[in-house]
């Protein structure tokens, strides 16, 4: 007997008796965790290429939450008495296809069942709508190279009986990755795991009562894909203090630190040992002064600076010539000299500016980043690029300036908007898709960690960034080369910017766009693989960042992107992709480029 709407810790049905004797054994915050996940929905529904572990991850995870395993071919094979392989080639998959929505259909209707489902069971719809509505979906992500390693020799999946399995398996991953996508609540890689291991994951974010893997159709637009509710996502970073990170931008003389960790603006010591001058002036805004200008002009002080603070109106507006003026007023007035070190306390627009105001003000003072936005942390404080924006495009007035030091304080994310963190995140995936792989795998892990504001997992991307992009900077600190492909899906980007108007979609969510654009022309082109631009596209939606471009109009798209900076006597250049991890800039033609329009902005049906 099964209660399924009044269930509750003291619900004595079978279903619950069992979970309670399983959770007997489990912390009581997980209990309750699990209980909320698997009161509302009982069944646990396994989705996944054939060979991605369902059946066997499967058995060890119904047994350890005391549920039913079931397997939706094994229970086809049983009812006709006959193997898939038999009913493949005697009825046809489409004869297959319907027997398999029968038992779809009766299994998902009972309760308290962990169903390791046929890898195409998700191509039916109405098969799609079952396991989404009656259980939590969990999807195995396994690589076309495991795949196929582990299916090589298994004579009984009709599917792989070709000539060239491995073009099948790739096949099969880009026509059903978008629909587990769309269905699962949980996204769990099964690449380097053992079973064990992945049925610990599988626990520990059920417990955590994430919800992830897919982009919430009913936030998105349906014009531009943009993801409208953000607060779904914690507010809080999750407790635990994690270590600090030091880490050096190495350009010779003008080397410098990065200090990444919670608490550092209160950190006076810190302070004394990175700021040499005893004047400061902290530039900031209107929206970070009342949240961290007083702790810093504390710690400041206990360091035995004089700190002369300047606040400015806050936003992507107020990065003009007018307020650069302000500032030099302010620090006239105030007779500063060579010897005040400018602080930026804020986001990418006040580190921008303030540190344009550093290289020129008196010819160039030091200065030293404080970023308060995780844009600003992974990307903007890192490498030395200042300026302001011109009414005729933005950054277009600037100077190349690196910072004394970078302070990056995580404790400030806790209070930045949900838009704002997914924007940051944005340019934290680009850094894995032109650089580093494993990095990129990580993200597909431990996006939902990201998004949660999980301490560590956002140390670790800030990390990994700034590692990244001081390493391209001391390789190219002018971008006479290298250095452009860290504007991988920013000439898309800026062309959403400037065509919607800047400041409509923030520069995040362009980058976000305009990544899956370059990808999908690096594609086009040849070069980028199928599989590793979905798995872009994947990762970007799962961040909550838009995924289908704007209509601007075809020819205003190339007109926009023709004014941006990266344009070389005319023509445009692009950041592309040889395969993930592997970036280089170059021209293309433009009818491959109207197509990757035309295929962007045009959701594919
Ligand atoms: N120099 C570079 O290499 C580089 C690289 C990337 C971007 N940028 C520039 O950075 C700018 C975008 O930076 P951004 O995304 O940080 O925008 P931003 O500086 O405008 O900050 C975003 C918003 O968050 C607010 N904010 C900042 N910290 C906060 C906090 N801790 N809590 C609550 N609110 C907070 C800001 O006041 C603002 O309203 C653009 O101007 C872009 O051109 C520069
Ligand atoms: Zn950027």
């Amino acid at each position: 007997m099964f209660h399924r709407k009044n269930c509750d810790k003291k619900c004595t049905c079978c279903f619950c008796s069992l979970v309670q004797s399983v959770l007997a054994h489990v912390e009581p915050e997980t209990v309750a965790a699990l209980y909320r996940n698997c009161i509302m929905k009982k069944n646990i529904f396994l989705i996944g290429l054939m060979g991605s572990g369902k059946t066997t991850v499967g058995k060890i995870l119904a047994k350890q939450l005391g549920l039913r395993f079931v397997d939706s071919d094994h229970e086809i094979e049983s009812r006709t008495g006959a193997s898939i392989s038999w009913i493949f080639e005697i009825e046809g998959e489409e004869s297959f296809r319907k027997r398999e929505t029968d038992v779809i259909r009766e299994l998902t209707a009972q309760d308290g069942i962990v169903l390791a489902t046929g890898g195409g069971a998700v191509i039916s719809e109405e098969n799609r709508r079952y396991l989404s509505e009656r259980g939590t979906v969990i999807y195995l992500r396994a690589s076309v190279n495991n795949v196929l390693q582990r299916t090589m020799h298994d004579r009984s999946r009709p599917l792989l009986q070709t000539e060239d399995p491995r073009g099948k398996i790739e096949e099969l991953f880009r026509q059903r990755e978008p629909l587990y996508s769309e269905i699962a609540d949980l996204v769990v890689s099964t690449g380097r795991q053992n079973v064990h291991g992945i049925v610990q994951v599988i626990m520990g974010k059920i417990a955590a009562g994430s919800k992830t893997g897919k982009p919430d159709k009913k936030t998105e637009s349906k014009r531009t894909g943009h993801k409208k509710n953000t607060n779904q996502q914690k507010r809080k970073m999750t407790k635990g203090k994690t270590k600090n990170i030091r880490l050096k931008v190495d350009l010779g003389e003008r080397s410098y630190p990065i200090e990444i960790g919670q608490g550092l603006l209160q950190d006076s010591k810190l302070m004394a040992r990175l700021i040499k001058s005893a004047r400061v002036a902290v530039i900031t805004n209107t929206v970070v002064a009342p949240l961290y200008l007083e702790s810093l002009t504390q710690s400041l002080e206990s360091a035995g600076k004089q700190v002369l603070p300047i606040i400015l109106p806050d936003g992507e507006n107020e990065k003009t010539w007018a307020s650069l003026m302000k500032v030099f007023d302010i620090l006239l007035e105030n007779r500063c000299d060579r010897q005040t070190t400018l602080i930026a306390l804020g986001g990418g627009v006040i580190g921008d500016l303030t540190g344009y105001a550093a290289a020129s003000f008196m010819r160039g003072v030091p200065f030293v980043q404080v970023p308060t936005t995780l844009l600003a942390d992974v990307d903007s404080s890192v490498g030395g690029k200042t300026g302001i924006n011109h009414p005729l495009g933005k950054n277009m007035i600037g100077a190349f300036y690196q910072p004394e030091a970078v302070i990056a304080d995580t404790l400030t994310l806790n209070t930045l908007p949900d838009r704002e963190l997914i924007a940051g995140i944005a340019e934290v995936i680009k850094h894995g898709v032109i650089l580093d792989t494993e990095f990129f795998d990580w993200m597909e892990e431990d996006m939902e960690k990201l998004l949660a504001r999980d301490a560590a997992a956002l140390a670790h991307a800030i990390a990994r960034s700034c590692e990244i992009k001081a390493d391209v900077v001391r390789q190219d600190e002018r971008e006479s080369g290298l250095r452009a492909i860290l504007n991988f899906g920013h000439t898309f980007g800026h062309a959403i910017e400037a065509g919607l108007g800047f400041g409509e979609w923030l520069h995040g969510e362009a980058v976000g766009c305009g990544m899956i654009m370059a990808a999908d022309l690096s594609c086009r082109l040849g070069l980028l693989d199928e599989i590793s631009k979905e798995r872009i596209r994947a990762l970007v939606a799962r961040a909550g960042l838009p995924t289908v471009a704007p209509d601007l109009g075809e020819d205003r798209w190339i007109e926009l992107m023709r004014v941006d900076k990266k344009s070389a006597g005319g023509e445009i250049q692009f950041i592309l992709l040889n395969s993930l991890g592997s970036a280089f800039v170059s021209p293309v033609p433009e009818a491959t480029l109207r197509e990757t329009l035309r295929a962007c902005i045009v959701p594919a049906k």
